[in-house]
């Protein structure tokens, strides 16, 4: 077992209403007196959410710059129209309103905005990230955690690149978390947003190294959490208590707490990247995909009493069961739950993606080195993987 170091800074305000009132002015004023306003392609304006918050800030006095048009799978060009509007407007607090493209994008531009060379640069990884103006976030999307952690995933069109920029300057300082904002969440967006909850933890779970089993315990809970409350969203949209666990889950699965002093290294989500960053898929479409086939292809002897736990835990299976059948069994209750439950595409081919690109992703997605991940991936691994998917 490791020792670790576990922060956790951004304030939250979760429960219905907590936008409405002095909160959002209140925690900006703390930060700043110039707003950067960052949101998507307009899911705030048709829900009313855009009129609320810049009706509170004009209220408060609270002056602000817009940057919109986001797009999932955030793209550099905004990150570098945000960083260019805080540079002139001088901004000193980011409030992302939307979904995780957004807040992602948002965190690039208060890094991006605080250094004079170019975007990428910070974003790659070439040039350390030393500050950030803070971020403030309204959530939309139960998905991706960024509300609470230290990433932003930025694609890079021109050289199909999608890089996860990781920094603790980066988390945002303070979280509204209404689950009723995502009560217009489309059925597909809520069912990708779940996937995506689910692999955060499964990246995290399916872990040789040995760590404290109050942190496995705690990751089957949100999972059971995620498979519990997902069917239920999409049935009834707008039930509060379904919303509301998914949301809660979405944050805890990756804001560190469920890492403990493990070596963190993922696999569903390297190899998800370079789907979406040449396919511009929705990136929880990709997890949903390439799970099951990545469970098959890493499980044998050594793995299974791992699924024989995911399976008996999350899943309620028999326990009595042997560890290879019930390890089988668990890959079985993953599928039916993407697929059956929660409706998602069952192959590559039927989102049509086929196996041109394939080769050049399983190179990228490892660096042309190898994942040391749950099984270590290689080129030749993760292209077998690919094409388990079409
Ligand atoms: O752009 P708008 O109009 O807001 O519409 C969005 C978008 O079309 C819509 N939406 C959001 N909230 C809504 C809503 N529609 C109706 N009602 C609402 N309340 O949903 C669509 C998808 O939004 P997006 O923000 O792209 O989805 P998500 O939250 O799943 O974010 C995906 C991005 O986050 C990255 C992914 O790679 C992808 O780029 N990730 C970020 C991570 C992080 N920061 O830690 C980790 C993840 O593993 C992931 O890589
Ligand atoms: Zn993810």
């Amino acid at each position: 077992m490791n020792s670790f170091v576990f922060q956790m800074p951004t304030k939250v305000y979760f429960g219905e209403g907590q936008i409405t009132h002095l909160p959002v002015p209140d925690e900006l004023k703390q930060l700043g007196t110039k707003v950067l306003l960052v949101y998507g392609g307009g899911s705030i304006k048709k829900s009313g959410l855009y009129q609320k918050i810049t009706t509170l800030m004009e209220q408060a006095g609270i002056e602000f710059a817009e940057l919109s048009g986001v797009d999932p799978n955030p793209r550099l060009a905004s990150v570098e129209a945000g960083a260019t509007l805080c540079k002139k407007e001088n901004v000193d607090v980011v409030l992302a309103v939307g979904g995780g493209s957004v807040i992602d994008c948002a965190k690039a531009i208060a890094a991006a905005s605080q250094y004079d060379g170019k975007a990428w640069d910070l974003i790659s990884g070439k040039e350390q990230v030393i500050k950030a103006l803070p971020v403030v976030t309204v959530l939309t999307l139960a998905a991706t955690g960024s509300e609470m952690d230290n990433c932003s995933v930025i694609t890079n069109t021109e050289t199909k690149e999608k890089v996860g920029l990781l920094n603790s300057v980066l988390v945002p300082k303070v979280s509204f978390l209404d689950p009723t904002l995502t009560y217009s969440v489309s059925k597909f967006q809520t069912a990708s947003g779940s996937a995506d909850i689910l692999s955060h933890v499964l990246e995290v779970y399916f872990n040789m190294n040995r760590d404290l089993e109050m942190l496995d315990r705690e990751m089957e809970g949100l999972m059971k959490t995620v498979v519990k409350f997902a069917p239920i969203a999409l049935e009834k949209p707008d039930d509060y208590e379904a919303r509301a666990n998914l949301m809660w889950a979405a944050s805890w699965a990756i804001n560190g707490f469920i890492n403990g002093g493990k070596v963190q290294m993922w696999s569903c989500h390297p190899m998800e990247h370079e789907l979406s960053a040449f396919y511009d898929i929705a990136h929880g479409l990709g997890l949903a995909i390439l799970t099951p086939r990545w469970m098959e292809y890493v499980l044998d002897e050594t793995t299974a009493p791992k699924f024989y736990d995911y399976g008996v835990n999350v899943f309620g299976m028999d326990p009595t069961l042997p560890v290879m059948e019930a390890a089988k069994q668990s890959i079985e209750r993953t599928e039916e739950f993407l697929f059956d439950k929660l409706g998602l595409p069952r192959t590559l081919t039927e989102i049509g993606i086929d196996g041109t690109n394939l080769e050049r992703m399983a190179e990228k997605a490892c660096g042309n080195g190898v994942i040391p991940a749950f099984r270590p991936l290689g080129k030749e691994d993760i292209l077998t993987i690919y094409k388990m998917c079409l």
